[in-house]
């Protein structure tokens, strides 16, 4: 009587053990899961906050808004769009972009296509309209050397940077002032030592913008860099 009544308690004792390590179970799927949707959640409003960084009329323009209507135009897109499927291949290998050519021929546009692929891939991406960024650079370096050394780093690691009108600067019929190229030159050139890809736009040509940057920043975007002339009608005709 008294074994059979031990042997209850044991069985009701195990019963009760694997009833709790259930409940650990789930518990511990259920964190598992909510750890999830919280990394989600972060993951989709950090897609969210950094389309919402570029200008509006450029924000979720896919591949199917940039219209093909000739060769070259067809050229550029495939190059471009190879380039950012293969992005993680293109900073191993260092590969900036530059982009010239005319007012309105879709240059800003397909940066920013580019961009919000890259983002949405998970790349850091940040895009300058002008090279104000350097004078806002210059002036935290003056202010503080620490919040200057922040700043830099944050252009240093962001993963994908566009400079977009790289050669309006605030010089001498808006020539770059020997500040700017020398800040436009330390950037472009730590980036490149840490395997970043940046990519410049400019509405000079090839030959006007190696003048304009001078040939260290010049060719420090070349080297294993794409350059693609936009040599067609504008669309704001
Ligand atoms: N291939 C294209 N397909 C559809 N729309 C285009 C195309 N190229 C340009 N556009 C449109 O034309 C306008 C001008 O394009 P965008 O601003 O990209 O030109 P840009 O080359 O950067 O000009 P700018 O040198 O003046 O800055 C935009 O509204 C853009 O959406
Ligand atoms: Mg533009």
């Amino acid at each position: 009587m008294m074994a059979n009544k031990m042997q209850a308690m044991i069985l009701e004792w195990k019963e009760k053990a694997q009833d709790r390590n259930k409940v650990l179970q789930d518990l511990e799927v259920y964190r598992q899961v909510s750890a999830m949707d919280e990394a989600e959640k972060r993951r989709v409003s950090g897609i969210h906050d950094a389309i919402q960084k570029i200008p509006l009329r450029y924000q979720h323009k896919q591949w199917a808004d940039f219209t093909v209507e000739h060769e070259d135009q067809r050229k550029i897109k495939t190059i471009m769009q190879r380039y950012a499927n293969t992005y993680k291949d293109r900073m191993i290998q260092g590969n900036n972009v530059i982009f010239t050519g005319n007012y309105g021929t879709g240059k800003t546009l397909l940066s920013l296509i580019i961009y919000q692929q890259l983002v949405k891939a998970g790349f850091s991406c940040a895009y300058e309209p002008s090279l104000d960024f350097l004078r806002s650079l210059q002036e935290k370096k003056f202010a503080a050397a620490g919040v200057f050394n922040n700043a830099m780093a944050f252009y240093q690691h962001i993963s994908f940077l566009i400079i977009d009108e790289v050669t309006e600067g605030g010089g001498k019929n808006r020539s770059l002032t020997d500040w700017e190229s020398e800040l436009l030159f330390k950037l472009i050139n730590l980036r490149y030592q840490q395997q970043r890809c940046t990519l410049v736009i400019s509405n000079r040509n090839r030959e006007n913008l190696r003048n304009c940057l001078g040939e260290r920043i010049y060719d420090r975007l070349a080297d294993k860099g794409i350059p693609l002339a936009f040599n067609w009608k504008s669309y704001r005709q």
